[in-house]
């Protein structure tokens, strides 16, 4: 593991530690890959088995062979195998194919199926719109779920679902699909989890103890981040108030395609890194204590990308950590931001 040190993640580190916002901590040491650790006991939270998980993000696949995209997807794959402590399982929080082919679904499934740990995944809107869901959901199942892990309970939704604008406008799947490609595209709407997942979220909780630390997985943030990007899910606040009575949520997203960190009442949000390319961050002053992260080699398209890895301790405190580039890719990839 090549570590380098980023100077803004190093002030964000200290003033978590002086505010006493102990409940996630992120150290970057990479581009490539994120690690989180869940590292501290507190009063007032179960203990939990330690252990930890993955994050594989957008990686955008394009059809036909020896495509980038492949390539920095299989390196994120290769650095998440040769770690010496494997994580129990890997999250893909969607967008694993670019225009929802069914052939760039299943060859996402098998490049993450080199994994050596098992996964699950949620959707993203480029995985959804032509087939909605048809192609994903038979590579990768359910796009809701929860199971409970040593401990923690772990829930996944999909995040990018809105009312039907196509079939009255008599869009082509395609058409439908390419509303959804462009970043800024206002025609689909804000999307969000929906009515029927919110009752199955009301449900799916009831019965579990509020010391329980939960780890909640969406493409998209739980705040309002920017909505004109759909850096947000239109639900949020409901979400948020249905796991309201939890000491400790952990929500992580994919689809910002960078770093970033939010925390609203007891939910802590996290941006996950894309494999595919980065996203510029929004045009606003992000939320304190966040910085936008640095890019150390503008002329480097994959500078600020990669996944993240997750590792939980016995009290529901993640702990992130960002690995280098395989030794597959460029020297130049390899060594992280110089600061
Ligand atoms: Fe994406
Ligand atoms: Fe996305």
């Amino acid at each position: 593991m090549t570590e380098f040190r980023d100077k803004s993640r190093r002030q964000f580190l200290g003033m978590s530690g002086m505010a006493g916002l102990s409940t996630f901590a992120a150290q970057a040491i990479g581009v490539n890959l994120g690690l989180v650790d869940v590292v501290q006991a507190q009063a007032g939270r179960r203990s939990v088995t330690p252990f930890r998980f993955a994050i594989i993000s957008d990686p955008h696949l394009y059809s036909g062979k020896d495509h980038v995209f492949d390539r920095q997807l299989e390196d994120a794959v290769a650095q998440v195998n040769k770690l010496s402590t494997q994580p129990d399982f890997v999250l893909i929080t969607g967008d694993v194919s670019h225009h929802g082919e069914a052939d760039q679904i299943a060859k996402g499934k098998a490049i993450l199926g080199k994994l050596r740990a098992p996964i699950r995944s949620i959707p993203g809107e480029h995985d959804w719109y032509l087939d909605m869901g048809a192609a994903w959901r038979g590579a990768f199942g359910q796009d809701v779920w929860s199971f409970d892990h040593k401990g923690v309970h772990f829930i996944g939704m999909n995040s990018i679902l809105v009312p039907d604008f196509w079939t009255a406008a008599k869009l082509t799947p395609a058409q439908r699909r390419d509303w959804f490609m462009p970043l800024n595209s206002p025609v689909p709407g804000l999307w969000g989890v929906g009515d029927k997942t919110l009752d199955w979220l009301r449900k799916d909780v009831e019965k579990i103890s509020a010391d329980v630390p939960v780890v909640v997985f969406t493409h998209s943030p739980l705040w309002d981040y920017y909505p004109r990007w759909n850096f947000q899910v239109s639900d949020s606040k409901e979400i948020r108030d249905i796991l309201g009575k939890f000491v400790n949520v952990m929500a992580y997203h994919g689809h910002v395609h960078h770093t970033v960190y939010n925390k609203v009442g007891n939910l802590t949000s996290i941006g996950t890194m894309s494999t595919s390319w980065p996203w510029p961050y929004p045009p606003i002053t992000l939320p304190f204590p966040e910085y936008q992260q640095y890019r150390a080699d503008p002329s480097n398209t994959s500078d600020g990308m990669g996944s993240a890895l997750v590792a939980m301790d016995t009290a529901g405190e993640g702990f992130v950590q960002y690995l280098p580039f395989a030794d597959s890719l460029p020297p130049a990839m390899k060594n992280g931001f110089k600061t």
